[in-house]
């Protein structure tokens, strides 16, 4: 193919947000709301638990009910307490004379239901630059990328194990919600541990990510038929999402995502000559054949750093081709309903997790949420029973 008839790709951009909504969390970490019914604290974030600043003032809106709170200490990193009408808010949102001391964080720009909205149409969202800006410069350390660019990245150690700020962007309440609505079930987990996924600078011969569909329908990627989910057509029934953390800028030019957006309704991988998986990782394959398909019927979707991408994992997609001097990171979490079975075992790196220092810096709502993200569980007659790799039949099953 010509080099000027390359990356035509259609551009969507998502702009970076010029505010964003507040999240006041109690001490446990659950989240500050208030309906019809008055104050009440949740351990999920939909429109409930979104609060506004009102400039100028130590006060707090809440947005879907107008009902304000005040901060009775200056806003700090330890946050304050709340007081409405001159009484206290407890622990637990109710109002009285019992004071608890809430913590005001970073939240989404744009309403929950907004992204609901979005995804359910489209099969795709972009909930922009919902990673504080201290968490994102965590992942870009230990990633090795952006303004710590110079390191290595250690690939031997599992990332939820070198910083906190993995379980904490696991745990982000916002997309969370967004795909439990999406899969229509509450109980949802990592496919994975969450693992990054960092792209160099392309030196104009190696191969690139064939067009695919991700884990657990795997479509366009041959050679794992034991877990990839047979090619069908059902409406209403999401077998996984995947959630895409990006640590950097995504752009075009430094590789960003490419997507067929609205793929997902098609009930079919994507087409071979678009170049799929596997014929891509093939040795010489890009010599010979080029690019995977690159024009306009494809899309790239642009986004600020710290924004989360969340689509159907029936899209057809690629990696990008960064034509960038600087490498573009990403944090990939396929993310499944219980009923499936995980690609990979997350219980040993989550055992590890809670054996190791950063589980400390999570909330006990973090915590609880991690647990039910990484602990695959049958529960039945014998209770509740945590699945994991069983070393002697693994051995047993493994060929010769
Ligand atoms: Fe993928």
């Amino acid at each position: 193919m010509p080099k000027d008839k390359i990356f035509q790709e259609t551009v969507t951009r998502v702009e970076k947000p010029s505010s964003h909504f507040i999240l006041l969390r109690a001490p446990n970490g659950d989240f500050l709301g208030a309906s019809d019914d008055g104050f009440a604290t949740f351990d999920y974030v939909d429109d409930k638990a979104i609060w506004d600043t009102v400039e100028g003032t130590d006060t707090y809106r809440h947005v879907a009910t107008g009902l304000v709170v005040e901060v009775e200490s200056p806003r700090s990193k330890d946050g304050g307490y709340l007081r409405h009408q001159g009484k206290w808010l407890a622990s637990n949102g109710t109002v009285g004379d019992v004071a608890a001391l809430f913590s005001s964080g970073h939240g989404p720009a744009h309403l929950p239901s907004e992204y609901l909205k979005s995804i359910r149409e489209n099969g795709w969202v972009c909930v922009p630059s919902i990673i504080a800006l201290d968490v994102l410069e965590e992942l870009e350390r230990i990633s090795c990328t952006g303004r710590w660019e110079s390191g290595a990245f250690d690939q031997s150690v599992a990332p939820l194990l070198q910083s906190a700020a993995v379980a904490k962007i696991a745990t982000e309440p916002v997309s969370l919600w967004l795909m439990r609505q999406y899969m229509g079930i509450d109980e949802i987990r990592l496919g994975h541990s969450p693992g990054f996924a960092i792209l160099p600078k392309d030196d104009g011969k190696r191969n690139v990510q064939g067009w695919h569909s991700d884990f657990p329908y795997l479509w366009g990627i041959a050679g794992r038929a034991t877990h990839r989910i047979p090619v069908h057509k059902v409406d209403g029934l999401v077998m996984g999402v995947q959630r895409n953390l990006c640590v950097s800028e995504f752009r075009k030019e430094n590789g960003a995502t490419c997507f067929k957006l609205g793929s997902h309704a098609r009930g079919e991988g994507p087409p071979v000559e678009w170049g799929t998986g596997n014929a891509n990782k093939e040795p010489g394959h890009r010599e010979a054949k080029g690019l995977p398909y690159t024009g306009p019927e494809a899309d790239v979707v642009e986004a600020p750093p710290g924004s989360y991408i969340v689509y159907d994992s029936r899209t057809w997609h690629r990696a990008g081709v960064n034509r960038t001097p600087h490498k573009r990171a990403a944090m990939l979490q396929a993310v499944i309903p219980m009923f499936m079975m995980p690609f990979k075992d997350t219980s040993r790196v989550y055992k590890e997790f809670i054996n190791g220092p950063f589980v400390e810096a999570l909330t006990d709502l973090e915590k609880r949420e991690l647990e039910a993200l990484m602990v695959n569980r049958m529960i039945g007659p014998a209770g509740h029973l945590a699945i994991t790799v069983d070393d002697e039949l693994t051995e047993r099953i493994r060929p010769d």
